[in-house]
């Protein structure tokens, strides 16, 4: 659960981003951000991710007062978010198969689950082809979706989507949010900014609008999310689910014993450290 209580934010240079927003946002629902350029989204979604702090007002996670959390703490809020940046942030040294791995090896999931994991979400955003090219070698677009899977190669409880729609094409765009819809419908609360109305209209979910960093409508959508609180989607759970899809998906054996482990995890690497969270006991 996601609560804003009386949130503003003002920019040290005097923008105010964001203006008095109360909002609540319940375990599994799936909510688009709409609102023009400069509305106050992205400032939006950093508050939750906790990578900008609210300047006034509070903002509660799962119970937990945002304001009162330690920096040790921001790690764990973390993991349980997938989140996908506006502006990527992949990492350029790594292949596309390691900015995924890193996400999971950050966590501690074993070789032999990376191996398979990787592989298998790559391929639900249609990049198993380019695992071994290096971010630079992408078009936006697929760097876009690079960004998506490391997002979801966790099994996040809160997916935080800045505009994963803004570089692709319309029918790929449909795709991205029938992924993200899919991964909702399975427990996942899922918030994603996105200009494409069309899609936003098809999918009939809930809608917050903000204009000038003000929350100016919030319309549920048709499309009622069923309600998860009872399931528990706990904290270490980092289950694998869609196996039935990894069965189908029919990696080659040289596919799956392909040694990935070119990128040796050195301290230099990366300045990233928003996106590659690693936990405080391997810090
Ligand atoms: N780090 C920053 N410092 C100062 N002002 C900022 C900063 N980040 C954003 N802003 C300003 O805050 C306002 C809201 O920005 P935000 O990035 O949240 O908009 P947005 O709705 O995501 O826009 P877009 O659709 O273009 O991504 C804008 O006026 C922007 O210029
Ligand atoms: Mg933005």
């Amino acid at each position: 659960m996601i609560e804003f209580q009386n949130v503003s934010k003002t920019y040290p240079n005097g923008t105010h981003a964001l203006n008095n927003v109360s909002l609540r946002i319940d375990k599994g629902e799936f909510v688009f951000i709409v609102g023009a350029s400069g509305a106050g989204k992205s400032t939006f979604l950093k508050l939750i991710m906790h990578e900008e702090t609210p300047t006034s007002g509070e903002i509660v996670i799962n119970g937990n007062k945002l304001s009162k959390l330690k920096r040790r703490d921001i790690p764990y809020l973390r993991r349980h978010m997938g989140i996908v940046f506006q502006d990527f942030r992949l990492i350029e040294k790594m292949t596309v198969f390691d900015n995924v791995a890193f996400a999971m090896r950050a966590v501690g999931e074993s070789t032999a689950t990376i191996k398979k994991r990787v592989p298998y979400v790559l391929d639900l955003v249609g990049l198993k082809d380019k695992m071994k090219n290096k971010p630079s070698e992408l078009s936006g677009g697929e760097q876009q979706r690079v960004s998506l899977a490391r997002a979801l190669v966790n099994n996040p409880e809160i997916i935080v989507a800045d505009e994963p729609t803004g570089n692709v094409d319309p029918e790929l765009s449909h795709e991205i949010i029938e992924l993200l819809n899919e991964i909702n419908s399975m427990g996942t609360t899922v918030l994603v900014v996105t200009h494409e109305h069309e899609l936003v209209r098809e999918f009939n979910q809930r809608v917050i609008t903000i204009d000038k960093g003000r929350v100016i409508s919030d319309n549920r959508g048709s499309r009622r999310y069923s309600g998860y609180e009872t399931e528990d989607y706990g904290d270490e759970d980092y289950s694998l689910s869609y196996s039935e899809y990894e069965e189908d998906m029919d990696l080659t054996d040289d596919e799956l014993t392909d040694d990935y482990s070119g990128y040796a995890y050195d301290d230099d690497e990366p300045d990233n450290p928003d996106v590659v969270v690693v936990p405080d006991d391997q810090a």
